[in-house]
């Protein structure tokens, strides 16, 4: 249990891309606090089903679920199973997402399509089913980005992908407001997981690439002089998705070390 926390007993959650990195923390940390917690991930099904034993163990309820968010139809069984699974729905944690970097030159139709299907649809059709399960009072949390308000070379596709997520609960949570539900983003910044272990090098400038070694890069990455540990990053979508937020809708959270 989280600092003896326990904000979200009795509840249920979805997490998106629960399997590994920001997600499986999320998945850890709403469930460290009571709730039922189903994980949906893309292929890694080891990864997921050694979670969900994880937090089994640790006496939750959680249960893992196949469900790739560039189709629709199996985000929409996703949280059915969690509604069939809990009898309930309470919290939308959307953390799946993947990367992209490259020069506008080399940008294809079908780099787009890919990008902006998991990252920017992929999420507008988690809040559209999630939505027809939430209550009042119901929690919603998107996954932007630092990249969104950063410039950085080769970036456009990713960081545009994230930038309109902020647009995105923005402009839902005066439908959504309406029913009592708040949806808001996190934007986390560089933080150790998977992702960035493949991509953070992306970030240096292409005139210095491969010349900064990465520990030296990330010791001087942000105010904090270093990458963010998932977990650090969860704390603010468990902030987002308890009653803690209750008068807090539209907006994105910078967990970023101060990455300015
Ligand atoms: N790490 C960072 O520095 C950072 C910074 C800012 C924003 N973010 C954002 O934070 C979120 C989590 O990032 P991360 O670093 O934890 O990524 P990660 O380590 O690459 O993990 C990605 C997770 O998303 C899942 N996933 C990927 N594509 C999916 C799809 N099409 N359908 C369903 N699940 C999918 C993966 O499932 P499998 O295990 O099955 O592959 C995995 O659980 C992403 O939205 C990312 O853009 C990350």
């Amino acid at each position: 249990m989280a600092a003896g926390i326990s904000r979200f007993e009795g509840k249920a959650a979805v997490v998106t891309g629960g399997s590994r990195g920001i997600g499986a923390a999320v998945a850890r940390r709403l469930a460290a606090e009571g709730a039922a917690v189903a994980i949906g991930y893309r292929g890694n099904q080891e990864a997921a089903e050694k979670l969900v034993a994880e937090l089994r163990a640790e006496g939750a309820r959680a249960v893992a679920v196949r469900s790739d968010v560039a189709d629709p139809e199996q985000t929409k069984d996703l949280i059915e199973r969690a509604v069939a699974e809990f009898g309930r729905l309470d919290v939308l944690a959307s953390c799946a997402g993947i990367e992209h970097f490259d020069a506008l030159e080399n940008i294809t139709p079908a780099d787009f399509d890919r990008i902006f299907t998991v990252n920017t649809r992929g999420q507008l059709f988690a809040v559209q089913h999630a939505a027809a399960h939430l209550s009042e009072g119901g929690r919603i949390v998107l996954t932007s980005s630092v990249s969104a308000s950063r410039a950085v070379f080769g970036h456009t596709l990713y960081a545009s992908s994230k930038a309109a997520i902020e647009s995105m609960v923005l402009n839902l949570s005066a439908e959504l407001g309406a029913r009592g539900i708040t949806i808001n983003a996190i934007a986390p910044g560089g933080t150790a997981t998977d992702m960035a272990a493949e991509h953070a090098a992306s970030y240096q400038h292409p005139e210095l690439k491969g010349t900064v070694p990465m520990p030296q890069w990330e010791a001087t990455h942000g105010a904090l002089r270093r990458l963010g540990r998932p977990e650090e990053i969860a704390a603010g979508y468990a902030f987002l998705a308890s009653d803690d937020a209750a008068y807090m809708t539209g907006r994105t959270l910078q967990v970023d070390g101060g990455y300015f």
